[in-house]
């Protein structure tokens, strides 16, 4: 039970449980199966707001704080988490730097497409070159005139396949020995010739949402499609990681809840030994230790949602966030799973889907590895 919700906060949060509950957990299965989130399911999130939950009314959003980004997540997550983390970069990754670097012009024209699911976002900035040393990417974006043509290839690429407008990052400085100050940022819309999308990848786990490359040859973009300043693109990447960590973490916590809510119903269910496995104290710790691990990792996302908020550090906040919720939840998967026995390892139950859709959130923005040196320098500067 977490004590330090607003009254708002508390009704965001039982709405979009109510929804998950009712919407999503029914259609969780098959989400996963198919690969693929209905469109009907975003449409009826953005009803709820939850398609521009922190973007200002002005732009249609819901104008609601990082606190309840992360209370949605989580509950979004308890439930679907391929649903979690399409409605994750399309909030923190896509829009939250639109909000945050954008031109007024650029907000008018983006904003309101994407809080009403007119448009779905989408953030690039790995590549295969380039995964946890961002920094190290080398897709180009050369200025000629009124415009900036990019070349270069990304991957890993959340959304690409559904998405209308990408964040992407690319070396617009024609000195290519300097790392950072190189890069910048750029809105490039889907269907922009030299823009190719690539196949959609097949993965272990969060099946639903669409993964893809992304191509770029001769791509010429309007020079006021950069985002922010020329050059500064590489802190548009990280203060945009910062919130999308807090996303992921709230991911992790979602599925932790999720695998915990399944142990404690399974267990009581379950007779062996004339008894129901719940009354066994090797049941009993199980159970114990994931409440405990989640009560504390949600402990952690707040804090970090709760700073962003008042627009003070959380860079290491995020990061621990991050780095606790996902192995919490990997933990705490694999403890579903040992409870379950063997129906556990088939797909008759759900933890079988929770066990695959959580080893991702210590892999994508940022490995566990990448937290813990975020959280190291932050002690060590
Ligand atoms: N906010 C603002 N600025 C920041 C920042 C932050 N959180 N972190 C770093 N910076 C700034 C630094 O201050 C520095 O600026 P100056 O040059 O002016 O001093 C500059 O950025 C470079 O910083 P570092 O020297 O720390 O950079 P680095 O090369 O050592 O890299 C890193 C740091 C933390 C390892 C970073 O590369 C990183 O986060 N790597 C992981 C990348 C990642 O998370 N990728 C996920 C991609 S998205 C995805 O997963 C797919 C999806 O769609 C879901």
């Amino acid at each position: 039970m977490i004590l330090d919700l607003t009254e708002e906060e508390e009704l965001v949060r039982k709405t979009a449980r109510d929804f998950a509950e009712k919407e999503l957990k029914p259609r969780a299965a098959e989400i996963d199966r198919r690969g693929e989130v209905p469109r009907a399911i975003l449409n009826q999130l953005a009803e709820l707001g939850f398609m521009g939950i922190i973007t200002p009314e002005t732009y249609g959003g819901a104008g609601l704080s990082n606190l309840c980004l992360a209370l949605i997540q989580i509950e979004v997550n308890r439930a679907c988490a391929s649903t979690g983390v399409t409605i994750s970069v399309h909030n923190s990754l896509c829009q939250s730097p639109i909000n945050r670097f954008g031109t007024e012009e650029q907000k008018r024209r983006y904003l309101p497409k994407l809080t009403q699911c007119e448009w779905i976002g989408a953030y690039s900035l790995s590549e295969p070159v380039s995964g946890s040393d961002a920094g190290a990417l080398i897709s180009t974006a050369v200025r000629d005139g009124k415009h900036f043509v990019l070349n270069g290839t990304k991957n890993f690429v959340t959304n690409g396949g559904i998405a209308d407008l990408f964040v992407v990052f690319a070396r617009s400085g024609r000195d290519l020995s300097v790392k950072h100050a190189a890069i910048s940022a750029f809105l490039v819309e889907k269907g922009t010739k030299g823009l190719v999308v690539g196949k959609h990848e097949t993965k272990m786990g969060i099946r639903g949402s669409s993964t893809t490359s992304l191509f770029f040859e001769d791509c010429r973009i309007p020079a006021e499609n950069l985002l922010g300043v020329d050059g500064e693109g590489f802190k548009v990447a990280m203060h945009t990681l910062d919130g999308g960590r807090i996303g992921i973490a709230s991911q992790a916590v979602g599925i932790a809840t999720a695998c915990l809510e399944e142990s404690v119903k399974y267990s009581k269910e379950r007779q062996q030994f004339g008894v129901a496995i719940s009354s066994f104290e090797a049941i009993q710790w199980k159970l114990a230790e994931m409440a405990t691990n989640i009560d504390a990792a949600t402990l952690l996302v707040h804090r970090a949602a709760r700073l962003r908020d008042a627009g003070r550090p959380h860079t290491k906040e995020a990061a621990e966030a991050k780095l606790f919720a996902s192995r919490i939840a990997n933990d705490a998967a694999n403890e579903a799973i040992q409870i379950h026995g063997g129906v556990g390892y088939v797909k008759d139950f759900p933890v079988e889907r929770f066990f695959r859709d959580a080893k991702i959130t210590e892999i994508y923005e940022g490995t566990s590895e990448i937290q813990r040196i975020v959280v190291s320098r932050a002690l060590l500067k």
